[in-house]
């Protein structure tokens, strides 16, 4: 069994992408000594390092990688070590120019960037599995090596090839799949607008068509490609498990929705083993603590609720987006040690030194152009100094109080052509619902519509367009038993093949939420509609209405106008021995906190309205102890009460019924008994 946490680290992970190749050796010096002074543990290197390693084929220089590893291991730095296989060399795609991916729309993408693969294509399967395995002979059993770091970010920036290696691939993956072209036809409904296949080598990727292209075929495609990425994963994986036993192996997962959407990251979590994930703030105007609290929570619910590792944000700005604001004093800590709460393992960064040259010069590092004197700098210190005082939370875990209900297999299919609204946006329904629960204080796992939900008083289901009957008797059973569910509109809808299931809306949700919708009847853009309540409160909603029978729901809230008026919106159905609330419109924030609160009370989860909004109490419990953490996103200081006293573990300071934070501050606190 190989390991789960990094070979050799007795601290947290803090550190970053170190690229030394862009300097020379004389630098190299002065990055070991200031990686000690600032006190990093970790870092990863060699991630884009193919065109260096092999500069022509089969020829190979390691001196320069044997030097720098050496260096970090005498300044007692763990080593995460890249398989550069996200950038084969020029010469590489000069031998093998159909190796470069192309797109639907038949144009070929050039070499010049990164991340130009075809991962169908053979030549480039036996080289990238031939450069990890040389990797893995010299550095396998090095004593800097923490663990491997394959690939990078898989998914991000190609999600999909549609050459012709491809198209047999994917006919490969079809007869593995469906066994006939029978069944791809039946799943595939190709009866429909005469698309029937005599045979499976008529069948080609979804490749750009005069208008929409059968949606069946393009959820498959996007299976195929997730499955392609994992396949050569794999591939590396197991020579890195042969080559170098005992070392762990993962692949920097992108789980934020804002970031990557290609990536079945359910699938991708029971194959590395261990989590690791790069986030980055999107500043769209949105609070983007929230959003970082939610890839957090994401990705240690991918990790099965296992300890993780954050491999990858920033000091202050990127430098993708439009504009990129710096991150204001304070904020690196707070998100670093955000991550930290929700079950990271520590806070890496991209990237070590700021570069000079190239496509990312102007993104921040933890050594920015201007050196040691600079505010980064003092913040970047400080962390590492805070991330040693906190060591002893390693392998703790964190506490979940609800569960959200999230598959990518069904936001692919959600996002397909042709539905009754384009406004319904199942990542702006996870988002909202997760904020909502954000602000009641109430800290989130993430589920699979199939997995066992037993444990969690309340389950939310922001938008699960295409749901299996499987996961349909889950959340039956879950209500049955007790459990209290809250589903939005617009889910239960189809099967794994994007086929509506029989009968009535919404097919495998009927029986849980003792209803069925007869139409859809979605709004206009900026057409809204007001809902109202049995105590006359009134909630007002956009984007979705519906035509709503109730077959053993009650009615709580009508809509009071728009074109479904005096019908029902909001419903709760008593099962068993729990409760199914249904919402058929799109709620604001205040709707979508009324109802939390009312499945909240059905759930008996207790309201923290103690806390102030935008301070955040996570828990992370373990046999060494119960840690309290503690972050004050606003601008004044805050007082969280405390069950117990405890000692604050970042000042040393005893705490007693409640906590000071400071603003902007972040504190944890180890609770006494
Ligand atoms: C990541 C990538 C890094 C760096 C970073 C910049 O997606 O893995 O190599 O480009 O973005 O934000």
């Amino acid at each position: 069994m190989p390991d789960t946490t990094p070979r050799g680290l007795t601290r947290l992970a803090f550190g970053g992408d170190y690229n030394p190749e862009q300097w020379p050796e004389s630098v190299w010096q002065e990055d070991v000594r200031l990686m000690r002074e600032a006190g990093v543990t970790m870092v990863s290197v060699g991630i884009f390092s193919w065109a260096l390693l092999e500069p022509a084929p089969g020829e190979y220089d390691f001196g320069w990688l044997d030097r720098v590893i050496d260096l970090l291991h005498e300044a007692g730095i763990r080593v995460d070590l890249g398989t550069p296989t996200v950038v084969p060399p020029v010469w590489f795609y000069r031998a093998h120019p159909e190796a470069l991916p192309v797109t639907a729309d038949g144009v070929r993408l050039e070499f010049g960037s990164r991340g130009a693969i075809c991962h169908s294509n053979p030549h480039y399967r036996a080289a990238a599995a031939n450069i990890t395995t040389r990797l893995a002979e010299r550095y396998g059993d090095h004593p800097a090596l923490a663990m491997w770091h394959v690939h990078n970010e898989y998914g991000v920036p190609v999600s999909a090839c549609y050459c012709e290696n491809c198209a047999a691939h994917f006919r490969r993956w079809l007869h593995d799949t469906y066994g006939s072209v029978d069944a791809v036809n039946e799943a595939w409904g190709t009866a429909f607008w005469g698309q029937r296949y005599a045979a499976l080598d008529q069948i080609n990727p979804p490749r750009a068509t005069p208008t929409v292209g059968n949606p069946a075929q393009a959820l498959d495609y996007r299976r195929f490609a997730d499955a392609t990425m994992r396949e050569n994963f794999r591939a590396e994986r197991d020579i890195l498990h042969r080559l170098s036993p005992g070392v762990p192996v993962t692949t920097n997962f992108m789980t934020a929705l804002s970031q990557c959407d290609s990536v079945d990251y359910w699938a991708w979590g029971r194959e590395v083993d261990l989590v690791t994930n790069d986030h980055y703030l999107i500043t769209d105007g949105r609070r983007t603590h929230v959003n970082l609290a939610m890839a957090a929570d994401l990705t240690r619910s991918v990790a099965g609720g296992a300890p993780w590792l954050l491999l990858e944000h920033s000091t202050s700005g990127v430098n993708w987006q439009p504009r990129n604001p710096a991150k204001a004093p304070g904020q690196m800590a707070r998100n670093s040690l955000g991550h930290v709460a929700r079950g990271s393992e520590g806070a890496m960064f991209f990237q070590w030194r700021q570069s000079r040259r190239g496509a990312e010069k102007f993104h921040s590092s933890m050594l920015p152009h201007g050196g040691t004197d600079t505010r980064v700098w003092r913040e970047v210190v400080e962390l590492g100094a805070g991330l040693d005082a906190l060591t002893e939370i390693r392998g703790t875990r964190t506490r979940a109080d609800v569960a959200m209900l999230w598959d990518w297999q069904s936001w692919w299919a959600q996002n397909l052509d042709w539905r009754p609204s384009e406004d319904h946006d199942a990542r702006e329904r996870a988002d909202a619902f997760y904020e909502a629960l954000y602000d009641r204080h109430l800290t989130v796992d993430f589920a699979h519509p199939e997995a066992d939900l037993s444990r969690y008083p309340l389950v939310v289901v922001p938008a699960l367009y295409l749901m299996t009957e499987a996961a349909g008797n889950n959340l039956k059973a879950y209500v049955e038993q007790g459990g209290t569910l809250v589903v939005s509109y617009f889910s239960g809808i189809v099967d794994e093949h994007d086929a509506v299931h029989e009968g009535a809306y919404p097919g495998v949700l009927r029986d849980a939420l003792g209803l069925t919708v007869e139409e859809f009847s979605p709004l206009l853009q900026g057409e809204r509609v007001r809902v109202s309540g049995p105590d006359g409160s009134e909630l007002s909603g956009d984007v979705w209405t519906e035509f709503l029978v109730p077959r053993g729901a009650e009615t709580v809230w009508t809509y009071a106008d728009g074109p479904t008026a005096g019908r029902p919106a909001i419903t709760r159905h008593r099962l068993g021995e729990g409760t199914a609330w249904y919402v058929s419109t799109r709620l604001g924030h205040e709707g979508l906190d009324a109802l939390l609160g009312w499945a909240a009370e059905d759930a008996r989860i207790a309201p923290r309205a103690d806390l102030p909004r935008d301070v955040e109490v996570v828990h992370r419990t373990g046999e060494q102890g119960s840690y309290l953490f503690a972050i004050n996103h606003t601008a004044a200081d805050a007082k969280v009460p405390l069950e117990t006293s405890g000692t604050e573990l970042l000042t040393g300071e005893r705490a007693a019924g409640r906590l000071v934070v400071p603003a902007g501050a972040v504190r944890v606190v180890r609770l006494d008994g």
